[in-house]
């Protein structure tokens, strides 16, 4: 089978690799750039450990061909960090938002999708953007507490004063 090249961003890096037209986006990732955060459990689509940002959208990375993911910029769960843990990561830390822990990386990146879309989501929102994330472990309650955790933070740190120097005043 003919392979064929794919340029992608990864957590801001650019990578490049040759594929064969049949490889789901979640192999590339795994198997071809060792990004071994983002879990395969289900492989059909319905149990969201495998999502992933694609170009800021949320998608189920076993359900995506890695040529159709060419020129995008892909967020996995290992570009979540930057420094400190991301706010997310630490509210499930905090709130015991995960147990086994399969299905976090893809319940974290879910969760930032949405968050992203609602700084300010609902407890009933919340539940409806993970709707298509499943943990066989905790009863969700304590991943809903994360999230509301982690958005309260997001958006203190977003109303916050910047450290840039204010403008000097115009002389009168
Ligand atoms: Fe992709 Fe389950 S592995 S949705
Ligand atoms: Fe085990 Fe969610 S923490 S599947």
């Amino acid at each position: 089978m003919t392979s064929q090249k794919v340029h992608l961003t990864v957590n801001g890096e650019a990578r490049e690799a040759d594929v064969e037209p049949r490889l789901l986006l979640v192999h590339l990732l795994r198997d071809v750039f060792g990004l071994t955060g983002t879990h395969i459990g289900c492989d059909t689509s319905h149990c969201g450990s495998c999502t992933v940002l694609v170009d800021g959208e949320s998608a189920k990375s076993c359900t995506m061909l890695a040529v159709s993911a060419d020129g995008c910029e892909i967020k996995t769960i290992e570009g979540m960090a930057d420094g400190a843990l991301h706010p997310l990561q630490q509210a499930f830390w905090d709130q015991h938002g995960l147990q086994c822990g399969f299905c976090t990386p893809g319940m974290i990146m879910q969760a930032s999708w949405l968050l992203g879309q609602n700084p300010d989501p609902s407890e009933a929102e919340i539940r409806e953007g993970i709707s298509g994330n499943l943990c066989r472990c905790t009863g969700y309650v304590n991943i809903v507490k994360a999230i509301q955790q982690a958005a309260g933070e997001l958006r203190a740190a977003a109303a916050a004063p910047t450290d840039a120097p204010a403008e000097p005043a115009a002389a009168s």
